[in-house]
């Protein structure tokens, strides 16, 4: 089908162009670790599972009525060794292909959560959506704002993004207690933009821009990071 004009058997190695990365963010995608004060954050390896794992079944209802409906015909990763597995496989690929970063969030070295930068679109609109949760037992202490805005700095010093967005449904308050700490801003009422636990619900969509990020990252940097040398 393809091979029809290509050369192939024994010129590989002479008619191959090589390939390039000309990925933004260069070879860290592949070893990515990003630092806050209290708060590391890398994505999940295989070796993660029995604690992603706890984690998950631990936290059910807290977790289950803020996310999609999970499929009875997929495996759940928290039961399923070789489901989290694939979840990871997967997670790398769109992070090298730079649609995605998911990032597990540890505190002291112990796994708690995850903050997630995903649907990544370039061209005119560089731009990424933030998604995060944290085990409750966790919870309170500020820890995924920290995480928000280490990824701030990683999507604009890094991606090289122009904005990135959060959505949140009216009802949640503690997500919206962590948009309130970072003050982003509000831009609306997206009406029935995503399906959340079955239900296709309203969002609050808060923006925040790599203009806002330079007039602020210093008090950001500040509060919740630890400043480049
Ligand atoms: C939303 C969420 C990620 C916030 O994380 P966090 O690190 O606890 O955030 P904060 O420490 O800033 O706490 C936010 C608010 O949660 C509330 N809170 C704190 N500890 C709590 C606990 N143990 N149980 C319930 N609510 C708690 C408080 O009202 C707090 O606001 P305050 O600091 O002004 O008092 C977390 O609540 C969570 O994972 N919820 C379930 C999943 C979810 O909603 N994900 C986001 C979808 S948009």
């Amino acid at each position: 089908m393809s091979g029809g004009s290509r050369n192939t058997a024994g010129s590989a190695s002479s008619a191959s162009p090589i390939i390039r990365s000309h990925h933004p963010a260069g070879a860290q995608v592949t070893t990515l670790r990003l630092q806050g004060k209290r708060v590391t954050m890398r994505p999940l390896v295989p070796s993660d599972h029995a604690a992603w794992s706890e984690v998950r079944l631990r936290n059910g209802e807290w977790l289950s009525i803020w996310e999609p409906r999970r499929s009875d015909f997929i495996a759940d990763p928290a039961n399923d060794y070789q489901a989290f597995e694939r979840r990871c496989a997967a997670r790398d690929r769109e992070r090298l292909a730079g649609s995605s970063y998911t990032l597990g969030l540890f505190i002291e070295n112990t796994f708690a959560g995850e903050v997630n930068l995903n649907n990544v679109v370039r061209g005119a609109m560089q731009t990424g959506t933030v998604g995060y949760w944290i085990d409750r037992a966790r919870a309170g202490h500020g820890y995924i704002a920290e995480g928000v805005a280490v990824l701030s700095r990683f999507a604009f010093e890094e991606l090289k993004l122009h904005r990135i967005e959060v959505c949140i449904i009216p009802r949640n308050i503690n997500s919206k207690k962590v948009m309130e700490k970072l003050a982003f801003r509000v831009e609306g009422l997206a009406e029935r933009f995503l399906e959340i636990n079955g239900v296709w619900e309203d969002h609050l969509r808060y923006g925040f821009t790599i203009e806002e990020w330079h007039n602020r990252k210093a008090a950001l940097t500040q509060q919740w990071l630890i400043a480049k040398t």
